[in-house]
């Protein structure tokens, strides 16, 4: 089983909560995160494109590391991780983000790759002015398609004379070419998302379903997409990991975050502070109450260190799974322990 960690390249990760860990993320913590995560025997870290965040008391996601220069530094600090930086397609002409790459992956000796985002949250883009209207939501996967194919053309011929709906090409240059493939992940959930996964990705993340038969259904959706594309693409399910000394105990901590989230914040996330109209702020915190929002609807596994290796374990065997991408909230301390209760499990 391969095991992936989401970098903590936002500040308090993957949890709103006003007291859930709070950290604002700096090299100290990407480099140290690395080096456990390297020490532990993880396979592979994903660093994040993010671009706004959600206000709220907590402030969560307004405080970002850039996703490329992150792991440019990781990739001379560490030796055997792959790395994936994630470059959100509206930002960045292809060719450039190629370039990127290429000089990242020279400086990783071959273990460099990209998570190809097109962008879900419309103000993220809006802020700076580059959203190309409302019809990106439909269109996104196309003009990344376009997007990939010219970063293509470009490792692989060092020229593109791409011409399409979104680029036109004018006898682009790349050099020098990279010496090693590049490989590409997405994320997408949509079927359009995962179709083009299917088609031009290596790796595909998946919001992870606590359940086995919910886990299946989910990558046979992909197993479904790669059968008609005749390519081969690993599912890596997203989980967060809340380990304690007992399921109660963990069960206990995601209840006190739970509890205390940041109503404002999930809101902004959730797009209700736009669409609800409703004042009443009872109301909405009882929907918050009854949803996940507040950890980012991210399939959980808690408990001891025993039941969460047997959940990893049973999760990874499901159909079209190569590994495992996982959270954590305190990075540096939950890593340790991971890697010193959960991991020998796993072998
Ligand atoms: C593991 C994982 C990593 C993701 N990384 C990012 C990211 O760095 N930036 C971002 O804006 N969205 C990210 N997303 C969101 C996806 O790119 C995608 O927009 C979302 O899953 C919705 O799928 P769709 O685009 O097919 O509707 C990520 C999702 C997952 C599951």
């Amino acid at each position: 089983m391969k095991l992936g960690l989401f970098m903590p390249t936002m500040n308090n990760g993957w949890v709103f909560s006003t007291n859930s860990p709070q950290f604002i993320p700096d090299w100290f913590l990407m480099e140290q995160t690395a080096l456990k995560a390297e020490h532990y025997g993880f396979d592979f870290l994903l660093a994040p494109v993010k671009l706004r965040g959600f206000d709220g008391p907590t402030e969560p996601w307004n405080h970002t590391l850039d996703s490329f220069a992150v792991m440019a530094g990781l990739a001379v600090r560490t030796t055997r991780l792959k790395l994936y930086a994630s470059v959100a397609t509206l930002t960045t002409p292809p060719p450039l983000c190629a370039k990127q790459a290429a000089t990242i992956q020279d400086m990783a000796g071959g273990r460099f790759g990209l998570n190809i985002v097109t962008g879900w949250e419309k103000p993220e883009y809006t802020q700076m002015g580059i959203w190309p209207g409302d019809e990106h939501f439909s269109n996104r996967y196309d003009h990344a398609t376009e997007y990939v194919k010219i970063m293509k053309e470009l490792w692989e011929t060092g020229r593109s004379n791409f011409k399409g709906q979104f680029f036109q090409m004018d006898d682009c240059m790349l050099g020098p070419k990279p010496k090693h493939p590049i490989e590409l992940v997405c994320a997408g959930g949509s079927d359009r998302g995962i179709e083009f996964c299917a088609e031009l990705g290596d790796y595909q993340f998946l919001i992870g379903k606590p359940e086995v038969a919910d886990l299946t259904a989910q990558s046979g959706r992909l197993q479904k997409a790669t059968a008609a594309s005749g390519r081969r693409v690993g599912a890596y399910p997203l989980y967060t990991i809340v380990l304690r000394d007992s399921v109660a105990e963990a069960e206990e901590a995601v209840e006190s975050w739970r509890q205390n989230q940041d109503f404002e914040a999930v809101a902004n996330m959730m797009g209700m502070a736009s669409t609800d109209t409703s004042t009443d702020e009872a109301s909405t915190k009882h929907i918050m109450l009854g949803s996940d929002g507040f950890m980012f609807t991210i399939g959980r596994i808690v408990g001891d260190a025993k039941t969460v290796a047997d959940r990893l374990r049973e999760l990874s065997a499901v159909h079209g799974v190569s590994g495992m991408m996982l959270t954590f909230q305190d990075y540096l301390t939950d890593i340790d322990r991971f890697g010193k209760e959960v991991i020998p499990l796993l072998k």
